[in-house]
């Protein structure tokens, strides 16, 4: 059951999952899904809009099985504000799953405004729609999970006064990536890399989400938000904790999550000196990109034109733990950035004593092991070798795995990995309450001193440029620079998507 079904999310995200699922086998022949909103739409005109006109899916009229899957769909209109609203729902699942002897294993998917997650949950477990006694009954929830930690406590309050633990599935999509989920295996199904992946062999690690677009129509939630809560909060602190978790005891959701939650608490508190010299914001400005205007992030819709949320953050943490003491992680968003690219990138330190040229004290900026999350999803290993010819120069070179070049494989979208993990209750990829807490516990502080000091400062950058300037000193700003990728993994250069 989708709440908010009339939404964005359900259309371009959710029912394509659904259908590709059932196209690729994944369901059972006896399922049905069941979308829940405001809108008043009957059960025709919603599958118009979430199949027949959804450009989001491979739908061609008269396929049998895609047909079936249409039929499946149902709508039903409800104000999930009022919890008297409750009966009705109990009564149409109860005549959905009578007329086609479908167990009542119900997972219901909150995909609305968060304010609604607690009315919501109340109204499910009111009319006993929590009751696990003989089938499954799960919850999954869209961030933003709270606003701070606080509310994120109140938040987990709400729903564990309604439903148990193991029965919420939090989404953060970025685990649900195929690429993300490869790191643990490229880390732990490889003795080649695994020795190496500690403070006596990494010199530092560098994570990108680079995005092209600016913030749409979505400044209502952004302004709220912001860069540090819409992405770094979540999405990349779960890169951190895939790259550097320990080697989790088995593959099962408590042991990964164990993991997960002992690096959170590794995390070395940011002081405010921290804040003021290891953080950097900033937010976009208009530009002229290929001969079109850009506006600026304060001229969008609904943006206050003096606001002050950031649409880029750079910041560099520590993990005070036995393998990553003083190894610094970089780790930069933003919005209207040269392209769209998530990457994580780990330097090699030097070699001890460099035979092949004059300076001793250089930093290898050519030993490095690339995760390209997305897009031309990969692995790439840059080192050096022998420029051919005389004497011993040395030049980098790559070497490359690309998904594109398995003709046979089929990438998932994160969401139909999601959902079918739900639907086994399997929840490895899934942020437990006490992870999400303590990602909101590291991030506070920096939310709270941007609110209370007003002379830290927000840099302009121009849309279409790497961020403002000085977010390159941050990493050191003589030798070292980010990595400045291409949309094209095995490219790179500097900006040179412009
Ligand atoms: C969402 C954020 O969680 O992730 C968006 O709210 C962002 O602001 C999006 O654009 C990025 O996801 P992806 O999968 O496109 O990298």
């Amino acid at each position: 059951m989708i709440f908010g079904a009339s939404g964005d999310l359900t259309s371009r995200k959710l029912i394509p999952a659904l259908f590709q699922l059932d196209e690729s086998g994944f369901l059972p022949e006896r399922f049905l899904i069941l979308g829940v909103g405001r809108t008043p739409l009957n059960d025709v005109e919603f599958r118009k809009r979430v199949i027949e006109e959804n450009n989001n899916i491979q739908y061609t009229p008269g396929s049998e099985k895609a047909d079936l899957f249409k039929r499946k769909i149902f709508y039903l209109q409800l104000d999930t504000s009022n919890p008297g609203e409750y009966d009705k729902l109990k009564s149409k699942l109860d005549e959905l799953s009578g007329q086609n002897s479908i167990p009542e294993n119900y997972i219901f998917y909150l995909s609305t405004p968060p304010n609604l997650f607690e009315t919501i949950s109340k109204g499910l477990s009111a009319t006993g729609l929590n009751n696990q006694n003989k089938n499954f009954k799960r919850l999954i929830i869209e961030k933003p999970f709270g606003f701070d930690l606080a509310t994120s406590r109140k938040l987990n309050e709400s729903l564990h006064a309604c439903f148990e633990e193991s029965q919420i599935f939090r989404i953060d999509h970025y685990l649900g990536k195929e690429t993300v989920q490869n790191i643990l295996v490229t880390r732990f199904s490889n003795s080649i890399f695994e020795p190496l992946w500690n403070r006596n062999y990494i010199h530092h690690i560098e994570i990108t989400a680079a995005e092209s677009l600016g913030v749409e129509n979505r400044a209502g939630y952004y302004e709220q938000s912001g860069a540090l809560r819409d992405m770094i909060q979540n999405h990349l602190l779960n890169l951190v904790g895939m790259t550097a978790m320990e080697p989790p005891v088995d593959l099962n959701a408590t042991s990964i999550r164990n993991e997960t939650i002992k690096l959170f608490k590794s995390f070395r508190p940011f002081t405010k000196k921290d804040i003021a010299n290891q953080i950097i914001r900033g937010q976009y400005l208009s530009s002229k990109l290929n001969g079109e205007s850009i506006k600026s992030y304060r001229e969008e819709m609904n943006v206050d034109p003096d606001s002050r949320t950031e649409t880029f953050v750079a910041l560099k943490l520590y993990i005070d733990n036995w393998r990553w003491m003083d190894v610094p992680f970089y780790i930069r968003t933003g919005k209207r950035l040269p392209t769209r690219v998530t990457e994580i990138v780990i330097h090699f330190r030097s070699t001890p004593h460099y035979l092949f040229g004059k300076d001793s004290n250089r930093i290898d900026k050519d030993n490095l092991l690339i995760f390209r999350i997305q897009p031309d999803e990969g692995i790439l290993l840059k080192f050096g070798m022998k420029k051919p010819g005389s004497g011993f120069d040395v030049t980098s070179v790559n070497m490359d795995f690309l998904y594109s070049a398995q003709s046979d494989t089929y990438i998932p979208e994160a969401y139909e990995r999601l959902l079918l993990d739900a639907m086994h209750g399997d929840a490895t990829l899934y942020p437990r309450n006490d992870a999400v807490e303590q990602a909101w516990e590291f991030v506070d502080p920096v939310l709270k001193e941007w609110k209370e000091n007003e002379r830290l400062k927000i840099y302009g950058y121009p849309a279409g440029t790497w961020g403002p300037e000085n977010a390159d000193s941050l990493i050191d700003g003589k030798q070292l620079t980010w990595r400045y990728p291409c949309k094209n993994l095995v490219g790179d250069g500097n900006y040179c998507e412009l």
